[in-house]
């Protein structure tokens, strides 16, 4: 299939990418480099340099490259910076987001695979967490990746867009060729290998007085080529209708603590913390149920082991000890 995958230069997006070709489609990667990196796109995919709000470019694109499905992945995603500048995810998510699907109308491309987040659920009333449950958001990113899976809903009905929307837990780890590089950087893997190394002085942890197994918050690691396969299958499975999956490993998931403890053996170093106070927003536990996916798509996870996801991590980082090049 010819894919246009939006965000194809960001961490998620790149390993989208290096499947997609490994899979035998044609791929161009279309990013506005604010937070991707030029050097993470494959060297078998077309890169276009451009935002999603300038349309012309964006029609261009898909015209030219008669694309048949777009993978949006292009977002910001964090959810602190959120709370605190909200205009810029409406705008970033939703807006550009909508921008998008009119041009993809305006082009008759029919088909998205979507990427959204854990954080559409808000703090869950069960573990693990099912597609069904209640959808309640507890800060704009989570909001706005919701108003654009229901833009999605009423654009099928109307329009016939056939979408699948994924909901990811927590991306981490690498493949060889990609690995996560953030500036600045929030999430706990990379941080704590950057501690690891004695980039940082120490990881802090946000919060040891919850409701847990230990006092920290238990999140669902997930590594980022089984995140990738699920976009390979949804893509594949568009043509019999839109659907919504969670993608995480589910079982107990790990605590804060854990990730530190498992990233201590897999690096053979120290790694100093510092317990501090919760982080505004972090819910307590989050675990997907991804019975859904592996029943309707046959996806499995096939490195599970947080071991083996912070080892490819582990691995990427030595390569890479200050992210890609510029
Ligand atoms: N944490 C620390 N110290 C740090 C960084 C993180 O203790 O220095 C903790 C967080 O409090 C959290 C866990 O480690 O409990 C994981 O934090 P991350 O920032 O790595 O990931 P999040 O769970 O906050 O976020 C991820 C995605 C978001 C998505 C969210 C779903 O990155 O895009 O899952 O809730 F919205």
């Amino acid at each position: 299939m010819r894919v246009l995958v939006t965000g194809g230069a960001g961490y998620i997006g790149s390993v989208v990418v290096e499947k997609l070709l490994e899979g035998d489609h044609e791929v161009v990667a279309y990013d506005n480099l604010v937070k991707g990196h030029r050097a993470a796109v494959s060297s078998g995919a077309t890169f276009v340099e451009a935002d999603l709000t300038d349309k012309e470019r964006l029609a261009a694109t898909l015209r030219e490259h008669r694309i048949e499905a777009v993978i949006h992945m292009a977002a910001d995603s964090l959810v602190g910076e959120s709370v605190g500048d909200p205009a810029k995810y409406y705008r970033n998510n939703v807006v550009a987001g909508l921008a998008l699907l009119d041009t993809m109308r305006e082009c008759e491309v029919g088909r998205i695979v979507f990427s959204s987040t854990a954080a559409v659920y808000g703090e869950p009333e069960k573990q693990p967490i099912e597609e069904a449950d209640a959808l309640q958001p507890t800060n704009p990113y989570g909001e706005s990746k919701l108003a654009f899976e229901k833009a999605l809903k009423w654009y099928d009905h109307a329009y016939h867009l056939r979408y699948a929307s994924l909901r990811y837990f927590n991306a981490a780890g690498a493949t060889d060729a990609h690995g996560e590089s953030h500036d600045p950087e929030t999430h706990l893997i990379p941080l704590v290998l950057q501690a690891a190394v004695g980039q940082r002085e120490f990881v802090e942890i946000y919060g040891t007085d919850y409701p847990t197994r230990d006092g920290t918050c238990v999140r669902d690691y997930i590594h980022v080529s089984d995140l990738a396969q699920a976009h390979i299958l949804a893509l594949g499975a568009l043509d019999r209708g839109s659907r919504i999956y969670n993608l995480g490993c589910g079982g107990d998931g790990y605590t804060v603590r854990e990730v530190i403890d498992v990233a201590r053996k897999v690096t053979g170093r120290e790694i100093p913390v510092r317990e501090s106070a919760r982080r505004a927003g972090d819910p307590a536990v989050l675990v997907a149920g991804s019975a859904r996916i592996k029943r309707e798509l046959g996806w499995s996870p096939a490195r599970q082991d947080l071991g083996e996801i912070i080892g490819s991590a582990w691995t990427w980082m030595q390569k890479h000890q200050n992210g890609y090049e510029r």
